[in-house]
Order: C-alpha cells, then sequence, then structure tokens
C-alpha cells in the first residue's frame, strides 16, 4: 500500500502545493539571518523554499503534528542538502519560548487546526516584535466548482464529505477578524489565483475521493467491498465533471485562494 505522505510529496507537491509555496516565500521576503517557523510544514516545501533565502545565519524550522509527513519532509531536505529543524508537535501548543521567530509562515493548513484562535495567539507569541505572519487559505467551495460538484455527490452518497473542511475558511472577513482576535494589529489579505496541472486524471480523481471521504465515519464501518462500491460510485458520477476539467490527458483546475499577511 503506498504511503499517504510519499504521494502527497510526489503527487500533490510539484502539481499544486510548491507554486503556492514559491508565491508565500516570495511575498513573505524573508532576510539573511531570519529564523523562520513553517507551521504545519507537511513535507516540508515551504521551509525547503524559504532556507536559501537565510544564509548560514538563519534558521529554519518545520513544525507539524504528523510524523510520517515530517519523515518524508526530513528525506527531502537531507536529499537536497538544506539544513532544516524538524518538530513534531501541535500549532495549538508551539514548543518555542515567546519571540523565537522573525517570520512565521502557514500553508493552506490553519483551516485543519481544531482550536484557530488558539493557534493564532500562539504564532503570535512566537513572534518577535515586529515579527510578521504569512498564511495562505483556499477560498470557498463557490469558487471551486470542480471541488463544488465531488462535495455534492460525496455528500448525497455518503451524507458528508471531508471538502466542507479543506475550503472552511474561504470569507476574508472571518480571517480578518480570527488574526485580529489573536492580537495582530496590522492585517492585510489579498485573493490569489493559480491554475494547477494534474497528469493521470483517473488517478487525480481516485485521490481526491480517497482524500475526501476516509476520515468519513459512514465509510469506516463499511468493509472493503461496500467501500469499493462507494468509490466506484462517486467515480462514475464524477465521469462527466473530471471531463469538463480535462485537457490535453490532464486535470486543469484554477485554485484561488487568500494570503494574509500580519504583524
Ligand atoms: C494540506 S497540508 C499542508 C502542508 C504544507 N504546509 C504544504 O504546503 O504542503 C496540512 C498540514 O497541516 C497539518 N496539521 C493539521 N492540524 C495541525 C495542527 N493542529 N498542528 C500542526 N499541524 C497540523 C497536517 O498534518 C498537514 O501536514
Amino acid at each position: 500500500m503506498s504511503n499517504p505522505a510519499e504521494s502527497y510529496e510526489s503527487y500533490m507537491v510539484p502539481t499544486l502545493f510548491a507554486p503556492w509555496a514559491s508565491h508565500l516565500v516570495q511575498s513573505a521576503n524573508p532576510q539573511p539571518g531570519e529564523r523562520v517557523l513553517d507551521l504545519a510544514c507537511g513535507t516540508g516545501i515551504v521551509a525547503r523554499y524559504v532556507a536559501p533565502w537565510l544564509g548560514a545565519k538563519g534558521a529554519v524550522t518545520g513544525l507539524d503534528l504528523n510524523p510520517h509527513m515530517l519523515a518524508v519532509a526530513r528525506a527531502a531536505a537531507e536529499r537536497q542538502g538544506l539544513a532544516v529543524e524538524w518538530r513534531e508537535g501541535r500549532a495549538e501548543q508551539l514548543p518555542f519560548p515567546d519571540g523565537s521567530f522573525d517570520l512565521v509562515l502557514c500553508q493552506f493548513a490553519l483551516m485543519f487546526f481544531a482550536d484557530r484562535p488558539t493557534a493564532l495567539a500562539e504564532i503570535h507569541r512566537v513572534l518577535k516584535n515586529g515579527g510578521r505572519l504569512w498564511l495562505n487559505v483556499w477560498q470557498g467551495l463557490d469558487r471551486h466548482a470542480f471541488y463544488q460538484t465531488l462535495h455534492n455527490v460525496i455528500q448525497q452518497r455518503l451524507g458528508m464529505s471531508a471538502l466542507q473542511d479543506i475550503f472552511a475558511l474561504g470569507e476574508a472577513d472571518r480571517l480578518r477578524t480570527l488574526l485580529a482576535g489573536a492580537g495582530f494589529e496590522r492585517v492585510e489579505i489579498e485573493p490569489v489565483s493559480l491554475t494547477a496541472r494534474f497528469p493521470d486524471p483517473a488517478g487525480f480523481l481516485a485521490g481526491e475521493i480517497d482524500l475526501d471521504t476516509a476520515a468519513i465515519p459512514s465509510m469506516q464501518g463499511l468493509d472493503d467491498q461496500a467501500r469499493q462500491a462507494i468509490i466506484a460510485a462517486i467515480s462514475e458520477d464524477m465521469k462527466a465533471p473530471l471531463r469538463e476539467v480535462t485537457q490535453d490527458d490532464h486535470v486543469v483546475i484554477q485554485f484561488h485562494a487568500y494570503v494574509a499577511h500580519a504583524g
């Protein structure tokens, strides 16, 4: 069976997360000598992009709660000859003293935090005076037609879908209120769109269905045969919508995010 963290790194990072990481790091404009935290780093693409900006006196730490993601992150950074400190931990209880970082980067993760106000207050605490936070979140499902359709199909078949959580922070005002509530005074939010191209449309759809149904309780209670039957039914329902976003044997989807920075 494939390791989900390795599939994430080999399929989702080059197609989707690396271009956004490049955009986020360039926007944050890290300076040589700065101390940077990549919060909820996953397989560490943001940490790996930011490391070369910091020079010998700077330092980057990647933190995530998933040890499997961290193992892939560590191996990838070693292969690239990058010095990154990797830490297992939770955003809601950061294992760092007050004022540890000049810059916190957090890519497509705030929506997953169980306690967002506490996590943002923790980010504020570990930033130095004058330090800055740069993060991105997806805009809502209403801006992502393919995922809205997938969400509707999964919901019809299973009663709920995880896509709601992935696109949960799609309102700029809500994001602004969350950041202000955590003590950030200067908050700027801008919409950004990037187009992703995914090879292997059938594999793309299978991966999305797996990701968006795996944690659903009604799915977990099923035996393998029943689970496969539901996945086949969802795939069938998604045939036409998948065709609509397929060009030259690639799935081509425009993604819309809010990039927020605060200090
Ligand atoms: C969509 S991935 C993004 C990973 C990475 N930032 C990237 O751009 O590839 C979301 C990550 O958030 C992590 N995560 C979710 N909740 C967390 C929490 N409370 N504390 C730390 N990490 C968390 C997950 O383990 C996962 O690796």
